[in-house]
């Protein structure tokens, strides 16, 4: 559904499959929806968004693309990738430290050909240093004739949302077509864009899938006002009029373990139960430490014994090779590799 906006036709409908191993062992019917599997620049959910947003860029004859995050954005990873297919240049802009090191997602960025701006924290608020920074570069890139096309954090306005109200319609065929069109959709919730737009998809398209999204970072106040804000810019862009308010989204908050992209113990541990038992690699920020809080929920009981629930992968896989998270696990793992000298 595509409200009447131009889309780049980037993804076709990703794999929804049931993980074994993983339901005998869980006592619940896992499902995994493959959107770690999208086809450019390693994949992952970032692409959907890109589909209406760079289309939107190409219409309005802009030239290069800059875009915001972390150092290891994953988003800025993809609209690289999205960038360099259709000869668009493109500029990542960071307010975080240089690692030491081109590894990870900076690595495939500048595989890509995007260039990527690091800004050492001064310690004045972060939106505050983003726009003077993205300011600057702007001016730099004009200056060279470039035509600069924003795209905020994550791909997450209200144009970005329609990438996953398409994978809301996609899921729920594919969950009627299995007959399990009342499964639960677990999604990492960072931007908010991709919860957002399954939930408007879901919702507006009257399916019975249900939602949660885990949060993967702590959501203090601003985040409260955003999802608010964000969910009224949406609405009102697409004239959608639904019943529902922010008070029927089901976000978990009590899974961030303290911090953004923090390396934990429960996390690697709940990425080395999904790859052994079903060979699906997991990211350490966002579906690793999903994963972690979908298990914790089980424990608890939030998710019932014999419920079916279809775990988003949203991608992310270039976070394992992440320094700080790297040297973490090498601790845990330098005791398999037999070294012979
Ligand atoms: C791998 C991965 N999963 C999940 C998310 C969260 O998506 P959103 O920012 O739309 O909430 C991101 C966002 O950067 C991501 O990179």
């Amino acid at each position: 559904m595509s409200f009447g906006f131009s889309k780049l036709n980037l993804v076709d409908p990703t794999p929804l499959e049931y993980l074994p191993t993983l339901s005998d062992q869980l006592g619940v019917e896992f499902y995994i929806k493959r959107d770690d599997l999208t086809p450019w620049g390693g994949g992952g959910n970032k692409l959907r968004k890109l589909e209406y947003l760079i289309a939107d860029a190409i219409e309005g004859g802009f030239t290069a693309i800059l875009t915001v995050g972390g150092a290891q954005t994953n988003h800025g990873r993809l609209t690289a990738a999205v960038a360099a297919k259709y000869g668009l240049k493109c500029v990542i802009v960071a307010i975080d430290d240089y690692p030491g090191e081109v590894s990870a997602n900076i690595l495939l960025d500048r595989i890509m050909g995007c260039e990527v701006v690091l800004k050492k924290s001064d310690g004045r608020p972060e939106g505050e240093q983003f726009d003077e920074m993205c300011k600057k570069i702007k001016a730099e890139y004009e200056a060279k004739g470039e035509k600069v096309y924003y795209i905020p954090v994550g791909g997450s306005n209200a144009l970005g949302i329609l990438g996953y109200y398409d994978c809301a319609v996609e899921m729920t065929k594919q969950t009627e077509a299995l007959g399990i069109g009342d499964a639960r959709v677990i999604s990492a919730v960072g931007s908010m864009g991709t919860y957002l737009g399954l939930f408007c998809g879901l919702k507006n398209e009257k399916s019975p899938l249900s939602l949660t999204g885990i949060a993967i970072s702590p959501f203090g106040s601003a985040k409260e006002r955003r999802i608010v804000e964000y969910f009224e810019e949406v609405k009102e862009k697409f004239g959608l009029t639904l019943k529902e308010d922010t008070r029927d989204m089901d976000i978990e908050k009590g899974y961030t373990r303290g911090a953004y992209n923090n390396p934990c113990k429960e996390v690697r541990d709940a990425i080395y139960l999904m790859a052994r038992s079903e060979a699906v690699l997991l990211d350490p920020c966002y579906t690793g430490k999903a994963f972690a809080g979908i298990l914790d929920m089980i424990n608890e009981g939030k998710i019932a014994k014999g419920e079916k629930i279809i775990f988003l992968h949203t991608g992310g896989f270039p976070g394992l090779y992440t320094k700080h998270h790297r040297v973490e696990f090498e601790k845990e793992l330098l005791d398999g590799v037999r070294i012979i000298e």
